[in-house]
């Protein structure tokens, strides 16, 4: 068994609404381990979204631990965070954050420019990642030639581009139809358990946190339950395989040259109904992608040599308790 890489431990988060105390987390523990699909499942409002936005730097907890890779995040200053985030973090947001003027490459390529890698490698190494994924038609496309799911495909390939230690996603497939989200949903757990990487998954839903190898509970700021749900979630693999009808296009034709690290894309067709799609309204305030995207075009219009996209970029409006 693999040891922890994140450990979260006493954790609060209160939030002050005028003289009101809002405990959007109440004290909370647990740990994940290298390589574990881990869902956060809860209500609307329950705290998953503070809980990963704490584990990711996004935010500093009230009290409390968290301590990822052997790094306590909750002692960093913002700029350490965002060493960090660089180095250890990649997010998918629930509405993919796209750039919309680039092409899928372009966009899976953006986040290695903080980390000074050149521009040929950045290529290669996002053309790798969109394989993996099932991508591979769609490299030159931009956002709004694609569909939703091949979208967030590219919000994947691009979360793991910087091969991160870990990869947090909230509600990633809550602009998805239920088709669709089986797909992206499958392609995450396929990800976790073929490349060992460590992903950590909210959503609402339980039907789709019950893909995840363990599943915490939450609710009002405080854990249920915590369930290994290892073996529920293999089943629940090889039911959703069975049911497949036929493999859509992005994923079938695309397999034989998705090798390298071990292939994802080859199981993504899922066809069998699902619950009705329950919209969601939650947009993510923070977005790095998007910041660092529109800092590296700026720089690109106006160019000055490779060292570019080097500069830190900042937190923004979660970090209201950093002073
Ligand atoms: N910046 C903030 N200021 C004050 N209260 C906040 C803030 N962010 C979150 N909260 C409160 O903390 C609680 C938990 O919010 P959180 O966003 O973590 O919920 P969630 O489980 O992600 O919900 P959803 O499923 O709707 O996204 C809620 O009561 C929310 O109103
Ligand atoms: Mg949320």
């Amino acid at each position: 068994m693999e040891k922890p890489v994140i450990q979260v431990k006493d954790l609060y988060k209160i939030y002050m609404i005028g003289t009101n105390k809002v405990r959007a987390l109440n004290g909370v523990d647990f740990s994940i381990r290298k390589g574990e699909f881990c869902c956060i499942v809860g209500t609307s409002g329950s705290g998953k979204s503070t809980l990963l936005n704490m584990m990711a730097g996004l935010e500093k907890p009230t009290k409390g631990q968290i301590i990822i890779a052997g790094e306590h995040i909750e002692k960093k200053n913002e700029s350490q965070l965002v060493n960090f985030r660089q180095a250890h973090v990649g997010f998918i947001f629930q509405s993919y954050n796209l750039m919309q003027n680039m092409t899928a490459i372009e966009n899976v390529a953006m986040p290695l420019t903080f980390q000074g890698v050149s521009k040929a490698e950045r290529e290669a190494r996002a053309i790798k990642m969109l394989k993996l994924v099932g991508l591979k038609k769609y490299m030159k496309h931009r956002p709004g030639q694609m569909s939703g799911g091949q979208q967030q495909r590219v919000g994947i390939a691009r979360a793991l581009v910087v091969n991160p230690e870990i990869v947090f996603a909230d509600e990633p497939t809550g602009n998805l139809d239920s088709n669709t989200t089986m797909e992206v949903l499958r392609l995450i757990q396929k990800i976790s358990h073929e490349q060992n990487q460590t992903m950590v998954m909210v959503t609402h839903d339980n039907h789709l946190a019950s893909f995840g190898d363990r599943i915490i509970h939450i609710s009002d700021g405080k854990i249920l339950k915590i369930e290994d749900n290892r073996e529920r979630a293999e089943k629940n693999a090889a039911e959703a395989e069975a049911a497949k009808e036929k493999p859509v296009e992005a994923a079938a034709d695309e397999t034989a040259e998705t090798k390298p690290g071990g292939t994802a894309s080859a199981e993504t067709a899922e066809t069998k109904p699902q619950e009705p799609e329950i919209p969601q309204i939650v947009v993510p305030e923070y977005d790095p992608m998007k910041i660092a995207a529109e800092k590296e075009k700026k720089e690109e219009d106006n160019p000055a040599g490779e060292a570019k996209g080097m500069t830190e970029y900042t937190g923004g409006e979660h970090n209201e308790e950093n002073s």
